[in-house]
């Protein structure tokens, strides 16, 4: 399965995100035209036929099998420029929140950072690149305080995100070898959360049901305040329809997008899988809202499974607040005639939107 789509075909300032998934490619090409984002083409490629299984399923493959399918995919889509970002995935990542001693002067800040660091990284400092944010500490109305404020502030929140240098290598040689010239290499979430949360807002929690895994967040002021990773995603939905309905995965991976959660939970399993995920996401959500004092406003589903039927009213009778589909494509200029398919197959171009977003702040 893939799908392309043509738009407009110009070449000047056009920037391209590469989300890097565990099931399939996805690019998103993009340019700017009067301070608008105009949507010039995306693809997707499932990976699974490339590497022995199938579309749906999470992959293993080598750089030069991944490397492969992105030409396809760059060649298939009509891409037209090689300016680009790339997603780095989450579970390669590491994202720790830590309280650090405060420096006034931000170059000591950043010292006293790149230093304490090295404790709650659990691997030599060196395999690493290491990125850090310091977390706003107040609300807005109280940041006009912020100087008189600061000589008493003994600690700052900082979130430390490392990712090992063999994941860097391996997408370095992968756009290397597609003929990409990738300028920035970014944690899919962070990528997300450009594409899809709209800023300043109250406390949020994205779910990006993936293939292999679900990746749960609560954004806060445009920061990560907690994140996690369930190593369940909608691949295992479509094994157990296989199973419990005795069906090839081809043809559950069809039950599942037909029906979903729907039909009354006929199929069962999804609602099986959705309730482990669930239970690992209610575990994050109360973390927060304990650990912060403050109640997370709405949910915002992304990725491929975030698009299964039914799921909305599904969470809202679990979660009891408010939920919604993400739909990044919003954020760029397209055809009218091309909205509904824009938004149906959104969640799944949320990382390859935001990647194409940032790299558009470049040009
Ligand atoms: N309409 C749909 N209903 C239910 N599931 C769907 C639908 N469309 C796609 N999916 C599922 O979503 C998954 C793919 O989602 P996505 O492309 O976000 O994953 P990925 O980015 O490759 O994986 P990961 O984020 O885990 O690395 C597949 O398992 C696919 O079966
Ligand atoms: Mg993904």
């Amino acid at each position: 399965m893939s799908f392309f789509s043509d738009l407009f075909a110009k070449k000047e300032k056009s920037v391209l995100g590469v989300d890097i998934g565990s099931s399939s490619l996805k690019v998103v090409q993009l340019r700017k035209e009067r301070g608008q984002a105009i949507l010039e083409t995306y693809g997707e490629l499932a990976l699974g036929p490339y590497g022995g299984s199938e579309v749906g399923q999470a992959t293993n493959l080598s750089a030069e099998q991944i490397t492969e399918t992105l030409k396809d995919l760059l060649r298939e889509a009509k891409v037209t420029t090689t300016s680009c970002g790339v997603s780095i995935p989450f579970a390669r990542s590491l994202l720790t929140l830590v309280k650090l001693p405060y420096r006034k002067d931000p170059q000591e800040q950043k010292t006293v950072i790149e230093l304490e660091a090295r404790k709650y990284i659990p691997v030599p400092v060196n395999e690493v690149q290491l990125d850090w944010f310091i977390v706003p500490q107040a609300e807005p109305a109280q940041f006009a305080d912020a100087e008189s404020a600061a000589p008493t502030r003994e600690t700052v929140e900082v979130l430390l995100v490392a990712v090992h240098n063999d994941e860097l290598a391996l997408l370095q040689s992968v756009a290397a070898g597609a003929g990409l010239a990738a300028s920035f290499y970014e944690i899919e979430i962070f990528s997300t959360i450009r594409a899809v949360v709209e800023d300043p807002v109250k406390p949020v929690m994205v779910i990006d049901v993936g293939a292999a895994s679900t990746k749960t967040y609560v954004v806060e002021h445009g920061v990560v305040a907690i994140s996690h990773a369930i190593s369940v995603g909608s691949q295992d939905i479509t094994r157990a329809i296989s199973v419990s309905g005795n069906v090839s995965i081809p043809q559950a991976e069809a039950l599942k997008k037909k029906e979903g959660l729907g039909t009354d939970g006929a199929l069962g399993s999804p609602e099986l899988v959705f309730s482990r995920i669930f239970s690992e996401v209610r575990r994050v959500l109360m973390q927060y809202e304990t650990g912060h004092k403050k109640s997370v406003s709405s949910i915002i589903f992304t990725g491929g499974g975030g698009v299964t039927k039914e799921l909305g009213a599904y969470a809202k009778k679990t979660f009891s607040i408010d939920v919604r589909v993400a739909d990044p494509f919003k954020k760029t200029e397209a055809p009218a005639f091309m909205r509904p398919v824009l938004e149906e197959i959104g969640p799944e171009f949320a990382v390859a939107v935001g990647l194409a977003l940032r790299k558009l702040e470049e040009v």
